[in-house]
């Protein structure tokens, strides 16, 4: 039996690198070599314990490349070809499914959050998954796609329209991303707000307004930069009790606020104010097939859409020092998107 390295989700901050079998795989299934993979926010809050389905031992990592190392299949891939994932699930069967927005399958899975994903060097995949990335393209970028294809399904849910504003509460690698996404579809200013003055430079790199809300009224800094033109669509994408407080403060009356954190307990929402102003309130879950075309297709299209994630990227590391990449991402300080590399 042929043996590989994983790093396994143990339990509540605990990842541990282990040896296990390489997996097999079934009709219609390709083996991946996985290249390039990336911590997210969401294997942050399973790591954190607080995220609503994931359970120990999972091998986490949802945002993916590699080159398929072996397929059951007639499809056209073949192997060595070079891939990246779409990592969700759906059942085909519940009613969201049924009416084609398998997104938000009721019983919708994610490979890396509900069955074994990328932190490891080989990972089983079924082939409708897969996505052929060109040859020469940099897996590290391709691995991307994913957190791409959040904040391009994000914008699209929103009502953004040419010339407006926009403010963008966090910036994580999601945050980041939307702000880019934003300012491609023609908003105006696109501010962002982050506590971390380590990402609100990268922010800035990439010609968003950044405000550090550690030293700054957010709300108050807003309105001095927009002269009081207040705010069209705010994004919230910190996941604070602070920033579900400042949406509501920042936007314009019938405005709209986009939710795109993820909760596992109800935060509070000031609901009159949202009333006397009829403000609406949006949620976002993950992307549409297209949601994740139009990524892939942005970033091998667009030297812009590539400098700017090469940008976001803050560290490298290798799949030994995983444990080492989850305890940075535990601060915002010093880290944005940590790539995992696996080969
Ligand atoms: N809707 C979806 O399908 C979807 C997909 C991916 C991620 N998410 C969620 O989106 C959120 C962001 O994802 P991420 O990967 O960028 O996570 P992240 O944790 O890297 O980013 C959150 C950012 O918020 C900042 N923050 C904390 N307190 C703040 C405050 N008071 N004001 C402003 N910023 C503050 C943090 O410093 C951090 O930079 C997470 O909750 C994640 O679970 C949702
Ligand atoms: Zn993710
Ligand atoms: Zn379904």
């Amino acid at each position: 039996m042929e043996f590989m390295k994983a790093g396994q989700y143990l339990g509540k901050e605990k990842i541990g690198l282990t040896k296990i079998p390489k997996p097999s795989i079934f009709e219609n299934e390709a083996r991946i070599r996985v290249e390039y993979a990336g911590i997210c926010g969401t294997d942050m809050m399973i790591y954190k314990g607080k995220h609503p389905r994931a359970t120990a031992p999972t091998i986490l990592g949802h945002e993916f490349s590699g080159t398929i190392d072996e397929i059951k299949s007639d499809s056209s891939y073949k192997v060595g070809d070079k891939v990246v994932v779409e990592p969700t699930i759906s059942c085909g069967v519940c009613p969201p499914c049924q009416q084609g927005q398998t997104h938000i399958c009721q019983n919708l899975k994610l490979i890396g959050i509900d069955m074994d994903g990328g932190f490891a060097e080989y990972v089983r995949v079924p082939i409708r998954n897969l996505h052929r990335v060109p040859k020469d393209f940099p897996s590290s970028l391709a691995s991307m796609a994913e957190p791409l294809a959040v904040a391009i399904h994000t914008v699209r849910r929103s009502t953004l329209k040419v010339g407006e504003n926009v403010s963008i509460l966090g910036a994580g690698p999601i945050g980041i991303l939307i702000g880019m996404v934003a300012k491609m579809n023609g908003a105006k200013n696109v501010f962002i707000s982050d506590i971390s003055s380590y990402r609100l430079e990268k922010a800035r790199q990439l010609g968003l307004q950044a405000i550090n809300a550690s030293n700054k009224n957010v709300v108050d800094e807003v309105f001095k930069r927009t002269n009081n033109e207040l705010i069209d669509v705010v994004f919230e994408v910190a996941g604070t009790q602070t920033t579900m407080d400042q949406m509501v403060e920042l936007i314009k009356s019938q405005g709209q606020i986009v939710v795109v954190s993820v909760f596992k307990n109800n935060p509070n929402i000031n609901l009159a104010a949202m009333h006397f102003n009829e403000i609406s309130l949006t949620t976002t879950r993950c992307y549409s097939r297209s949601d994740f075309l139009t990524a892939l297709d942005m970033m091998i299209s667009k030297e812009m859409v590539r400098n700017s994630l090469s940008t976001i990227v803050s560290h490298e590391l290798d799949i030994e020092e995983l444990a080492k990449g989850f305890s940075l991402m535990q601060g915002s300080e010093n880290s944005l998107k940590i790539l995992i590399k696996s080969e």
